[in-house]
């Protein structure tokens, strides 16, 4: 890429003028190209050189150097000013604009690859949701930051593996099953009724939370639903496979919606058939001991340590992410496996690589935690059991009806208008989730997103035409 191009050409002329007074070369052009920086403001120059590093070699001020390099190197693609002890380079834009225009346009769609990841693999986990339940708004964090990833990889040469590992299994599952069963209409439950089915789980998961701080009874019917369904029960694993396929259903529409692709589709109950190998392996390899009746694992660098079965001799969250991290790496002998999950589960993920390393796994240091901030509404905090909940459906529905609007009064006569006011203001939505550093908390603000100037989706995709 000619920027690239131009950066490693800048840093072997510097490199020459700064050996040029010493007896054997001592500054290597691979060093000085990644001192470079970018300058705080603009206007002060494209790329800027600290030289405190230099000062010791050359036995000078580096204030000193800095001048020196201003007014005596002769420098090619590049124009030099020193500001202390930097020294700030002004490209030569022309250039640089011919040279990358002329490459994007030879090189189309494949401009910017250097192809690094070629004949590599990655494992890719994003979205991630606790199925029977709509996606909620704050699952887009993951979804786009996990699918944009992908995109990036893949445009690197990468081969990814992109999986949805959906919450499928455990208590909240077994409370709407509950739920259904005692005040649910079953034969109204179904894929072809997707919106209709959609928010009878809905109200109904509402209305159990609700009824329980009432009676709680309804927690012991919730847990023979669980017990009904670890043994395998014919009629509760029917009516929660027809939930399962009813929320994938759903899922997958508005995924459509957002452009957003996966691989591999895998529910965390896949795993229940491996805990019992998978305990005994991490109690054999990674050194877990008995406390109080429960199995767990002391991780070097935490205080708390992991906890892989419980005194009932039920398992965890943490222990089919074992047996799935392990199943992940079977399979696709990947060169490194990313999570991209909330930063609210960093001890999590911590725990699952110090256990995975300690059961002897090398390929444990290539696991990491892709973490990210929270999305806020004003000051409201979502809660699904509250029934407190904006579904990203919804959000993208009404990004698509504020661009028509938007749409018709700028452009009467615009042909398709209902499908550039979804392009447009889905886009939006995914470029104002995009444009956040991940690790901030951010405040959806419809305003922003939707504005038809500045840095937004809405300008990009205008530029773009
Ligand atoms: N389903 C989980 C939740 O909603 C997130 C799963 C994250 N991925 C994982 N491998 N643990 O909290």
């Amino acid at each position: 890429m000619p920027f690239l191009e131009i950066k490693q050409n800048l840093s072997k002329q510097l490199t020459d003028y700064l050996n040029q007074s010493l007896e054997t070369p001592q500054v290597s052009a691979l060093d000085l190209e990644s001192d470079f920086s970018t300058p705080p403001k603009m206007e002060l120059g494209h790329l800027a050189l600290p030289c405190f590093r230099f000062a010791k070699i050359l036995k000078k001020a580096a204030g000193e150097i800095a001048k020196d390099i201003a007014t005596n190197c002769p420098l090619k693609g590049a124009t030099a000013t020193a500001a202390g002890p930097y020294v700030n380079l002004h490209l030569d834009m022309s250039q640089l604009c011919a040279e990358t225009l002329t490459a994007s346009l030879k090189e189309k769609e494949a401009y910017g690859s250097d192809q690094s990841g070629k004949d590599k693999r990655i494992v890719l986990e994003y979205c991630s949701p606790n199925i029977a339940k709509k996606l909620a708004f704050q699952h887009i964090r993951s979804t786009l930051i996990g699918n944009t990833l992908g995109n990036i990889y893949e445009f690197l040469g990468y081969k990814t593996e992109r999986i949805n590992f959906v919450g499928d299994w455990g208590t909240q599952f077994a409370r709407l099953l509950a739920a259904v069963d005692i005040w649910g209409n079953k034969d109204e439950l179904s894929v072809n009724q997707l919106a209709q089915s959609m928010n009878q789980l809905f109200e109904l998961y509402v209305r159990f939370h609700k009824e329980v701080d009432q009676d709680d009874s309804y927690l012991e019917k919730a847990s023979k639903c669980l017990q009904a369904l670890e043994n395998q029960d014919k009629n509760a694993t029917e009516l929660w496979e027809r939930i399962k396929s009813i929320s994938i259903a759903s899922m997958d529409e508005t995924l459509k919606r957002m452009n957003v692709k996966f691989h591999h589709i895998e529910g965390e109950s896949t795993y229940i058939p491996a805990m019992a190998k998978t305990l005994e392996e991490v109690k054999k390899e990674a050194g877990a001991v008995e406390s109080q009746g429960a199995w767990i694992v002391e991780v070097e660098g935490f205080k708390t340590p992991a906890l892989i079965q419980k005194r009932d001799g039920t398992t965890l969250y943490l222990t089919r992410d074992i047996a799935a991290a392990i199943d992940r790496y079977q399979r696709f002998k990947a060169d490194a496996m990313l999570y991209v999950v909330s930063e609210q589960q960093k001890l999590h993920f911590d725990l699952l690589f110090g256990v995975l390393k300690k059961m002897g796994f090398e390929w444990a240091d290539t696991c990491e935690h892709v973490s990210f901030g929270t999305v806020l509404f004003g000051s409201e905090k979502m809660s699904t059991r509250e029934g407190r909940v904006f579904f990203l459906d919804d959000i993208l529905n009404e990004a698509t009806a504020l661009a028509l609007k938007e749409c018709t009064e700028k452009n009467p006569d615009l042909a398709n208008k209902e499908l550039v006011a979804e392009q447009v203001g889905i886009g939006a939505i995914i470029f104002g989730e995009l444009s956040n550093h991940r690790y901030r908390d951010i405040n959806f603000d419809w305003k922003h997103i939707l504005a038809f100037d500045g840095e937004t989706g809405p300008y990009v995709q205008y530029a773009y035409v």
